[in-house]
């Protein structure tokens, strides 16, 4: 069989020949704090007092990684006055949404998952976008069929209310240390100024397949602000945002309320109502609007470590704890099977009977009742492994009902196709204290719904709903329905060491392949051994449903996708992939930062 050199064997392991055949075991750092931390467990110190079990100095330094420099820097900024992770994490945002348009704003919504070091505690706010108090289950029903893709994708239909500046408000109250207008300055400085348009918006704008499918050019406010006399906005061009900078200026002054009432919700109303293809937003349903305050869904790994994110409505907290433990029990353990082949198709595999659990059950567990901590049950998992797939079947979900010795929920549910649209973007922060922000923000489809008020563009995230209420004679769980919160892919996601010490944040844009993308910070960084760029770098590989899509584009993903071939799986080449993974990782010696070479991030380590 072909080798995968580059894909996985041991880059930067020196104790890892290439040709080993065991280069998949925790790094170094990762077993030394396994060994210490089960040192200590066997080993209390009688003469330990409280005080000692007190949380100690950090020392490791401040870091902050996301998509865009200018917005790092602002969050740097925050950390070098003094401010939380928190209030970094805002004040990168408040930039993103005007640098980087086409993946977030304030106009969408975010899952923010927060460790506080010194409660050591885990947070998840959920400022997810919430489907108008007229919404029914056949919302994007027209004549008995659900309305296209792009129809329903495309219009006001689809614009959910925006939860981002209630994140931003409620989160700041919990943990933010500066002054609240303090976070919005940098945004507001630049939004006056203007910034540089990037290759890669200026790419999106320049693109005609991406043109053809969204509505930039239609709108007038969207036109005139992207294509000033007809043309997309050059790299390069100096654009300002007036518009921005006073949304932000009144959000700065009267808080929330100056998004959620008066002006700026009567401009959101209008244009959701006033659309070719209407919404049904009230005034109400902005003045209601309320984040969720969440416990993370959390996961312990064998090795000690601890996997958290975002629950449901997120899919974060149920897949990645289910892609980490199938792959443990999926690994080979015969010495004469440890190839990395089959270390890939463990991953492989795991993602396939995630996805496939994932696509039938997650949805917004405050409407419907969701298996989250059943579906990530060790009990569960090793049944489920019993099921892997052969590379040419389809996948269909598990029951973690049955398998636990419970009534079947499975049949509890229709098959539920939801289409994912890539307009997202990732912030991991770790400031000064140890406190970490795990952060994913979207407004779903790139640019949105393409509408565009008060400077920010508003989100289509409603088509994150099943468009069909039903399947057969069954509901599916991610159906619309009033006030409820559209089914996420987003996977914010904090790792703690085997000592209860923080130890990795990770996330990633990418519509539903987002489950994947972050999956492979995991798996790379846990089992393989990577450092936070060398996982980042690898090819991206998604095994959802029939079809198992290969980046080959990247470094080792031809020799990926041909061996998978020979396995018998039906790979899809793909190119130009669009994860956006924002990873830092504690290492012994300080942090260690990655930024996704396919988008225009860094990292950068706080002076
Ligand atoms: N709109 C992308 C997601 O929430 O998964």
């Amino acid at each position: 069989m072909r080798r995968l050199p580059i894909l996985l064997a041991c880059i930067g392991l020196a104790s890892c020949a290439p040709g080993e055949d065991r280069p998949f075991n925790a790094t170094e750092e990762a077993r030394r704090a396994a060994d210490a931390a089960q040192q200590q467990a066997a080993t209390p110190d009688p003469e330990q007092t409280e005080a000692d079990t007190e949380v100690g100095t950090w020392t490791k330094g401040a870091m902050v990684a996301a998509a865009d420099p200018r917005a790092v820097e602002a969050g740097l900024e925050m950390l070098r006055q003094g401010g939380s992770a928190i209030d970094a994490a805002i004040a990168v945002h408040a930039v993103l949404g005007l640098v980087e348009p086409q993946s977030s704003g304030i106009g969408g919504g975010a899952f923010m998952v927060y460790y506080d070091r010194a409660a050591d505690e885990i947070t998840v706010f959920d400022g997810r976008e919430i489907a108008p108090a007229s919404t029914t289950p056949d919302h994007f029903m027209k004549d008995g069929k659900p309305l296209g893709f792009l129809e329903a994708w495309q219009s006001g239909k689809a614009v959910g209310v925006p939860g981002q500046i209630a994140l931003y408000k409620t989160s700041h109250e919990a943990a933010g240390q500066l002054d609240w207008a303090t976070l919005f300055q940098p945004a507001i400085k630049l939004a006056e100024d203007g910034f540089e348009v990037t290759p890669r918006l200026a790419g999106l704008l320049a693109n005609p397949r991406l043109r053809g499918a969204v509505r930039l050019d239609d709108l007038p406010a969207s036109a005139e602000y992207f294509y000033p006399n007809g043309e997309p906005l050059p790299v390069g061009f100096i654009r300002t945002n007036p518009d921005y900078a006073a949304t932000l200026s009144a959000i700065a002054e009267s808080g929330p309320s100056a998004f959620y009432e008066g002006e700026i919700a009567q401009a959101i109303v209008d244009a959701v109502n006033g659309d070719a293809n209407p919404g049904e937003m009230s005034l109400k349903d902005l003045a209601d609007y309320s984040v969720k305050i969440r416990p993370a869904l959390c996961g312990d790994r064998t090795d000690g470590f601890r996997i958290c994110s975002a629950p449901p409505p997120s899919s974060g907290g149920v897949t990645q704890n289910m892609i980490m433990g199938l792959y443990d029990l999926l690994e080979p353990t015969e010495e004469a099977e440890m190839t990395e082949e089959n270390y890939l198709k463990a991953f492989i595999d795991a993602q396939r009977l995630a996805y496939a659990d994932r696509d039938h059950y997650v949805a917004d567990a405050d409407f419907v009742t969701v298996p989250a901590t059943d579906l990530i049950n060790p009990a569960y998992l090793r049944v489920r492994a019993e099921e892997a797939f052969a590379p040419d079947e389809t996948t269909y979900p598990g029951d973690p009902g049955l398998a636990l010795g419970r009534e079947p929920v499975r049949p509890l549910w229709g098959e539920d196709a939801t289409e994912h649209g890539p307009g997202t973007t990732h912030v991991s922060i770790v400031d000064a204290d140890g406190n970490a922000v795990s952060m994913t923000a979207t407004v779903e489809a790139a640019f949105g719904s393409s509408i565009m008020v008060k400077g920010f563009m508003l989100n289509n995230e409603l088509t994150d709903f099943s468009r069909e209420p039903t399947k057969g004679t069954k509901p599916v769980a991610n159906a619309p329905g009033p006030k409820k919160r559209p089914r996420s892919s987003m996977s914010p996601t904090i790792v703690f060491d085997p000592a209860g010490d923080l130890f990795m944040v990770t996330g990633s844009p990418g519509g539903n392949s987002i489950v994947a993308y972050v999956s492979k910070t995991l798996v790379g960084v846990l089992e393989w051994g990577k450092s936070a760029q060398e996982a980042i770098d690898l090819p991206n590989i998604i095994a959802r449903g029939d079809t198992v899509g290969v980046e080959i584009d990247r470094p080792g993903g031809m020799e990926a996708a041909d061996a998978l071939r020979e396995l018998g799986y039906n790979v899809e080449e793909r190119e130009g992939e669009n994860s956006g993974l924002h990873v830092i990782i504690v290492r012994e010696d300080g942090l260690e930062g990655g930024a996704d070479p396919r988008r225009e991030g860094i990292a950068k380590v706080l002076e």
